[in-house]
């Protein structure tokens, strides 16, 4: 089958940028604080670094290299790369569940842009004053307007990703990095000057070993890496296989991995001293964002503009990893059927779209439905995060570190003969599987 020219990046800077802004999404704001929230702090961010470092971006690397390689979408990549293997098979587990994540992830972005515009009007408008509890079970349970809003966002994802890979996924990121930067530093200044600031400070960087003996803080945090990087489900694939190869990929990965860190961290820096100063419990599970959040800059002077500020900036997050999930399967739809790139991205958003559905449904006309013990959403993301996730990252750990002659992943890889290669190789093949399948069978209640 002969495929036309793929398509390329513009330069290393705008693909740096995109895979940064898939990395960086809601997994750093929306998801981070509420897991350090409920982990207890300083001693879960040290374990969380450590997985970064020690399994994440050696996966990450992993997942560029195979992409480069083939110079195709998921599914192509194990067909070209590994014929008639039952490693093909991989393909269609990562298209399975970048669709899931992206059917649920645009529901609570749908969320954060209903919210924005909320801002855009002095803030969200309650009942009896400052009740975000109300406000926010309220519009969630409602059969419509929140569909809308998911609508919308998808609708802005699918236009972006329609444009293609340069004028539309670099074009959108080029834009989007830089602005969500600016405004979070800007925060951080904001929030770290009020009083009582340093109470939030020390809550994120004082080490409560205690916390380390709970097994489930291994899970969060295996989690919450590869979630907040976005390996794991062949985004970082497919964006790489539009890499020429002059680009070094360890040295990009190990950016994108520390700037995804610090984002987070700064994320941090944001959110526990306005949650401290304002005496509120920071293990407030998901909804810190949707209640807490907006009860703390209602009560701050100028907290319109900052609540504006942070949907903006959380919006700009979320679009920008919604469309690295949603090329995953663009661009199989694009190579597998021959489609035009518009009529592909459109097809595939509206099939996320009608998954999306029941997942909004499940905050209020389908509330007793549960999957796996969870509501709808929830459980999706556990499926997902604990189980595809971890999963895929096994897939390609392995992938790399077993099927590939050793020579041939290290030249790949731009590791070359050195002692840093070695390491990557053998965290490939034995820390990264091992480590996988240890919090896999707790997660499943084996162990
Ligand atoms: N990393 C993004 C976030 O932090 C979400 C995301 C984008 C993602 N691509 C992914 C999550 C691939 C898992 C796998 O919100």
């Amino acid at each position: 089958m002969k495929e036309g020219p793929r398509e390329r990046w513009g330069s290393q800077a705008g693909f740096v940028l995109a895979a940064l802004g898939s990395a960086v999404g809601l997994g750093n704001v929306w998801r981070f604080s509420y897991i350090v929230g409920e982990s207890g702090g300083g001693a879960f961010l040290l374990l969380y670094f450590l997985i970064v470092l020690f399994m994440g971006l050696p996966i990450l690397i992993a997942e560029f290299t195979i992409g480069r390689r083939a110079q195709s979408d998921v599914v192509g990549a194990f067909q070209n790369l590994a014929p008639r293997t039952p490693w093909a098979g991989g393909g269609y587990l990562i298209l399975f569940g970048s669709f899931i994540i992206v059917s649920y992830y645009a529901v609570i972005a749908g969320w954060i842009a209903k919210y924005l515009v909320a801002y855009l009007s002095g803030g969200p408008a309650t009942e009896t004053a400052g009740d975000y509890t109300g406000y926010f079970e309220q519009f969630v349970s409602a059969p419509f307007e929140p569909l809308l809003w998911a609508f919308g966002f998808l609708a802005a994802t699918a236009i972006i990703v329609a444009l293609g890979v340069r004028r539309g996924i670099e074009g959108a990121n080029k834009v989007l990095m830089p602005l969500l930067i600016v405004l979070l530093v800007g925060m951080a200044i904001f929030s770290l000057n009020l009083s009582g600031a340093s109470e939030g400070v020390s809550f994120l960087f004082k080490s409560d070993w205690s916390a380390l003996k709970d097994p489930d803080v291994y899970l969060a945090a295996l989690g919450q890496a590869f979630f907040s990087l976005g390996v794991g489900m062949g985004a970082m694939l497919t964006y790489g296989s539009y890499l020429p190869r002059t680009v070094r990929l360890p040295g990009v990965a190990s950016m994108i991995a520390i700037s995804d860190t610090l984002i987070a961290l700064i994320a941090g820096l944001v959110i526990f001293p306005a949650v401290f100063s304002f005496g509120v419990d920071p293990a407030t599970g998901p909804a810190l964002v949707f209640i807490v959040l907006p009860d703390i800059f209602g009560a701050m002077p100028g907290g319109a503009m900052l609540g504006l500020a942070f949907f903006v900036l959380l919006s700009a997050a979320a679009l920008s990893s919604a469309v690295s999930l949603l090329e995953v399967l663009v661009a199989y739809v694009i190579r597998r059927w021959k489609w035009s790139r518009p009529r592909a991205a459109f097809t595939v958003t509206a099939f996320v779209f009608l998954v999306g559905v029941p997942v909004s449904l499940g905050y209020g006309l389908f509330a007793e439905v549960q999957l796996f013990g969870r509501t709808i959403l929830d459980g999706l993301d556990f499926f997902a995060s604990e189980i595809v996730l971890p999963v895929v990252g096994l897939l390609f750990a392995s992938f790399v570190g077993w099927s590939w002659p050793r020579r041939l992943a290290l030249r790949e890889a731009d590791f070359g003969e050195t002692m840093l290669g070695k390491i990557w190789l053998l965290t490939l093949r034995y820390l990264a599987p091992i480590i996988i399948i240890l919090i896999l069978l707790r997660s499943l209640g084996v162990l």
